[in-house]
């Protein structure tokens, strides 16, 4: 069925296996003071494993750390990393070499230089405009330690550093460096690119020949180091996604990718987007079609006749296959679908392409942990077998119940599975239904198979009644009931009023003018917007509160389209929008019929009119069939939203935790 994906390809004489690999993701786990650690090698390996050819490291920093830069660090979170400043990490290095070589899989290393973001950038700000910064005023300045511009001088260190770490990896036996360009304040030498950042005076600065003399300096002295052979990649901003302030595709093609190649550059790695100002070009959210920006490689294909690998929210093999058939790209990075199912490729090589289980886009970790993928973390409860099997009953059909239920059937055990509703998926699954968290589905598809696969009993409208309960007489159950919005009391029972989740099941009923009560369904907004309602947020909070508990990228998504920040917005996502309307500081006062009566902080009077309210606020767990039941069995637990309102994550690993220990 696929073909081009399994081609070998080759890089400076490099063969790798085939096509699909794994791009840097930071958030790898490391290891104390550096050194690659057990679960390192666990994590790439797992994905060398599941047939990947090519397998990219997290980015890793050229410069040896400064007490500073560790308390920073450390502050951050980041007690464990992925040192590469010195000899004494090669033995690390040899084992994960080692490691992804077992399974036939090529490794790389992407190498970075602190930039803007780590307090280090070509000049100093403000930059060019500074209406450009808003997002990242909102966001990023609250962690931003201040920034010192780099000496002339010290451009020499940045470029020794990067050769000795080159030469290092290249002894370890690393078979690929990388050498990161991309993602404007990400780094030092995406900065020192951007003419947003870059605005120096010195033979460094200013023209496109001088701000390409580092990079290419040190790519030149790379490979003066590691002689012809060896292969040089370089990751590429292609587009910074903010017009002239950033680099453009244009300037990529022109003049950047020929440098580079001229420089001694075997690879092109096609990203785009500039971390403080376009991220969502990075870490597309799954708002963004998939495989948006492939256009971006495929131009840049036009420009060399190097490899060039593609990547970008491409989940689905078939979809890395056409890009490769119709000369896109010549290798496809699949980064967040891997972390979620790091057996894509090999399910598919083995004719069961119905078992990968697809990203959802959600940014909820994206390795660190991931939603859909319990395995990890560093230390999961190991999977095992079996021996006696017991009778076990999972109720509620929603991502933790089928989670469980998945786990316990594949361990031996013999499962029923009751849902009250007509349909599985809770409340992911009504949420699956809204436009812009459609991607949501790809779990359930693959929950919904393994259902079947494992001949899991699944029973829809099926009430977990106590007598039902003691019917079946099984040895455990797991109650996984979710929950539910809590509507107040003004609004219960009131004519046309729908909580968050109905509404998501049953779009049709909701009429032409919607207000939507609460600031977190966001989403729900912007998708009702886009398929034509006139739509109205209101909440109590400012508009700091909008889409707050999102992760990151997504909730600079709907904050860019919903609040007139001065900010990037050349592409279509990221253009204001006036519908929904969103009101902050407003009290909802009363509910009378069609309408809602709301007070503003000065406690002027409004009344807003709506065919449909949808309330979307609290939401309250649905612990009565666990109370019911809890002394009906010989073992019986509560997880997810029915223990205690959270994300998909907390209910599909407490899922595991609970059924690999049964
Ligand atoms: C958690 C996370 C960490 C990332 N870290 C890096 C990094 O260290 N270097 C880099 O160039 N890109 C990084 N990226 C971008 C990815 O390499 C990749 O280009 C991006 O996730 C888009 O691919 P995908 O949609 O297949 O995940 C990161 C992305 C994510 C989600």
């Amino acid at each position: 069925m696929l073909k081009k994906v399994w081609e070998p390809v080759e890089i400076n004489g490099l063969k790798i296996k085939n096509r699909i690999g794994l791009p840097s993701l930071v958030n790898m786990p490391g290891g104390e003071d550096g050194f690659i650690s057990d679960q390192t090698i666990r994590w790439f390996e797992c994905r060398a494993q599941g047939g990947a050819g090519l397998i990219m490291t997290g980015a890793v920093v050229v410069t040896p750390p400064d007490e500073a830069a560790l308390a920073r660090r450390r502050s951050m979170g980041f007690n464990k990393w992925v040192g590469v400043t010195d000899d004494k990490y090669i033995p690390g290095w040899k084992r994960l070499v080692d490691a992804m070589h077992r399974h036939g899989a090529k490794l790389g290393v992407q190498t970075v230089a602190l930039g803007p973001q780590s307090g280090l950038a070509p000049s100093l700000p403000p930059y060019p405009d500074e209406k450009h910064h808003k997002l990242s005023t909102h966001e990023y300045n609250r962690t931003l330690p201040p920034v010192k511009e780099v000496t002339t001088e010290e451009v020499e260190k940045h470029i020794q550093d990067t050769v000795d770490v080159a030469v290092r990896l290249k002894k370890a036996g690393v078979d690929i460096f990388e050498l990161h360009l991309a993602h404007g304040g990400a780094n030092l030498y995406s900065a020192w690119l951007s003419p947003m950042y870059n605005r120096r005076t010195d033979k460094h600065g200013g023209s496109w020949a001088n701000r390409l003399r580092m990079p290419c300096e040190t790519i030149a002295r790379v490979r003066q180091a590691v002689g012809k052979s060896y292969p040089i990649l370089v990751r590429i901003g292609s587009d910074e996604l903010m017009g002239n302030y950033g680099i453009t595709l244009e300037d990529t093609c022109k003049i950047l990718v020929p440098a580079l190649e001229d420089a001694g550059v075997d690879c092109f790695d096609v990203s785009q987007g500039s971390i403080m100002h376009s991220p969502e070009g990075i870490v597309i959210p799954m708002y963004y079609p998939r495989g948006i920006f492939i256009h971006h490689a495929e131009a840049v294909k036009k420009a060399t006749k190097k490899p060039v690998i593609g990547v970008g929210r491409i989940v689905d093999m078939r979809m890395a296959e056409k890009f490769l058939e119709e000369g896109k790209a010549d290798i496809i990075f699949m980064g967040r679908q891997l972390v979620a199912d790091p057996d894509t490729p090999r399910k598919w090589l083995e004719n069961r392409p119905e078992d990968v289980r697809g990203c959802i886009g959600c940014l909820a970790g994206c390795g660190r942990p991931c939603p859909v993928n319990y395995d990890i973390q560093d230390e999961p409860v190991p999977f095992t077998p079996v021996k006696n099997p017991k009778k076990v009953l999972v109720i509620g059909g929603g991502v933790g119940g089928m989670e469980a239920a998945r786990i316990a059937s594949m361990r031996g055990h013999k499962v029923t599975l009751w849902e009250k509703e007509p349909e599985l998926g809770g409340m992911v699954g009504a949420l699956a239904k809204t436009k812009l968290t459609s991607e949501f589905q790809n779990f359930l598809d693959y929950l919904g198979v393994q259902m079947r696969k494992l001949n899991v009993d699944v029973r829809v409208c099926k009430e977990a009644t106590p007598a039902a309960v003691e019917a079946l007489k099984p040895d455990a159950v797991i109650v996984a009931t979710g929950s539910s919005m809590i509507v107040p009391d003004i609004a219960k029972g009131k004519a046309d009023v729908m909580d968050h989740i109905e509404a998501c099941k049953n779009q049709r009923a909701i009429g032409q003018r919607v207000v939507i009560w609460g600031l977190v369904a966001a989403e729900l907004a912007i998708s009702l917007a886009e398929a034509g309602k006139d739509v109205t947020m209101i909440g109590r909070g400012g508009d700091e509160t909008l889409a707050r508990d999102y992760p990151g990228p997504r909730r600079w998504y709907v904050q860019r389209k919903l609040l007139d920040i001065n900010t990037v917005r050349e592409l279509p996502w990221q253009k204001l929008v006036s519908n929904p309307k969103v009101m902050f500081h407003t009290d909802v006062k009363e509910i009378a019929s069609g309408a809602v009566i709301t007070t503003d902080n000065d406690g002027k009077q409004l009344t807003i009119p709506y065919d449909t309210l949808i309330v979307s606020r609290e939401r309250g767990s649905n612990n009565a069939v666990y109370e019911a039941l809890k002394d009906k069995a010989p073992e019986v637990y509560n997880i997810g939203d029915s223990a205690k309102v959270g994300e998909i994550k907390d209910a599909v690993w407490a899922a595991n935790e609970i059924a690999r220990k049964l």
